[in-house]
């Protein structure tokens, strides 16, 4: 009997061949840290559904922000929650809004060497918690909403952000915002267009993480989890309406998803890994069911080998002390 000469398990054999011949590699400058401010805090307030994720203050915001620059983290993607919320959102357009201060906040301490990108959507803002602003009839209004867009873009702009990310979901989000920044004189400012953007149960802990007023859905304009095809609609839209940059959210649901935008998409590509998901292994590995940090590793090398250049977790900066580390 004679056996195979191809004998994969050779390249198996130590953990410095596996390394050599690993196909995918994660690295710091992949990773953005989506992170919240919280308007009114001095001191950080733990968000007990993502056990390790915080409400930050200015001063600890900052901190994160230094922090991700040490260890070489790509990038850093803001929400705000403000103290008062109204039907339009105002709090989200306004230059001394939290989230603009906290965009200017940051850049000031990071200068160019972290791209600061920042949420560009009402619902954090709205007394209703919707994208967008609502009709008489209460569904949302898609082109009311995307004038409202266009100057909550611009004011991101003026504050310092390098990279814009549309979240809302409205049709027409990407090119109302790219004419309203050329406009201003930004040209320079990136968008990074979540491209499909799914309805999803995995934003649970979010919905915490900005004591959102959200009643009921996002279903009329996030995409169903039934649609696949459509995914590849979105993001052609927003490249011709001329994202620069385009995401899948949530990741790890959604790996065929982002699998099929990285094989058509002309423009780099990021994943979402969101709070739902951070939430269920930081849950299962507090239970001792699960090893942390191999399930961390391996869920987000997934996330990476399905075709994302750039991957939003809430891990980033921990993720890129490991990363660091080749002692596995
Ligand atoms: C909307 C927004 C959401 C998330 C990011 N941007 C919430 C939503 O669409 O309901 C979710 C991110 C996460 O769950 O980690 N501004």
């Amino acid at each position: 009997m004679s056996f195979p000469q191809h004998r994969p398990r050779r390249l198996r054999s130590t953990p410095a061949l596996r390394r050599l011949t690993a196909e995918y590699r994660v690295s710091p400058s992949d990773l953005i840290l989506p992170a919240f401010i919280r308007e009114g805090l001095t001191e950080p307030s733990p968000i007990l559904s993502m056990p390790g994720v915080f409400q930050h203050s200015t001063e600890s915001l900052k901190r994160a922000a230094a922090v991700a620059v040490e260890r070489g983290v790509g990038g850093i993607m803001l929400f705000g929650i403000p103290s008062h919320r109204d039907a339009t959102g105002s709090a989200g357009i306004d230059p001394e809004g939290v989230l603009n201060r906290a965009i200017a906040d940051v850049r000031s301490e990071v200068g160019d060497s972290l791209v600061v990108m920042s949420d560009v959507c009402l619902d954090e803002f709205t007394d209703h918690g919707h994208c967008g602003v609502l009709a008489e009839d209460g569904s949302v209004d898609n082109d009311t909403t995307l004038a409202l867009y266009a100057r909550m873009a611009v004011e991101q702009a003026n504050a310092g952000a390098h990279v814009l990310g549309p979240s809302g979901m409205m049709d027409g989000q990407v090119a109302v915002i790219r004419q309203a920044l050329d406009d201003a004189g930004h040209q320079d400012t990136v968008v990074l267009a979540y491209a499909a953007k799914y309805a999803s149960a995995f934003y649970g802990p979010f919905r915490e993480a900005v004591d959102s007023q959200l009643k009921g859905d996002r279903r009329t304009y996030q995409m169903d989890a039934a649609n696949r095809r459509e995914a590849l609609l979105e993001v052609e839209l927003d490249i011709e309406e001329g994202a620069d940059m385009v995401m899948v959210k949530p990741a790890m649901s959604y790996l065929d998803i982002l699998a099929d935008v990285a094989a058509v998409s002309r423009v780099p590509v990021a994943a979402y890994q969101v709070s739902g998901e951070y939430a269920m292994i930081e849950a299962a590995a507090a239970n001792g069911w699960i090893d942390r940090r191999r399930a961390i590793e391996e869920s987000v090398l997934s996330i990476k080998r399905a075709g994302a250049q750039m991957i939003l977790t809430y891990w980033a900066p921990e993720l890129a002390l490991w990363l660091g580390d080749n002692s596995n």
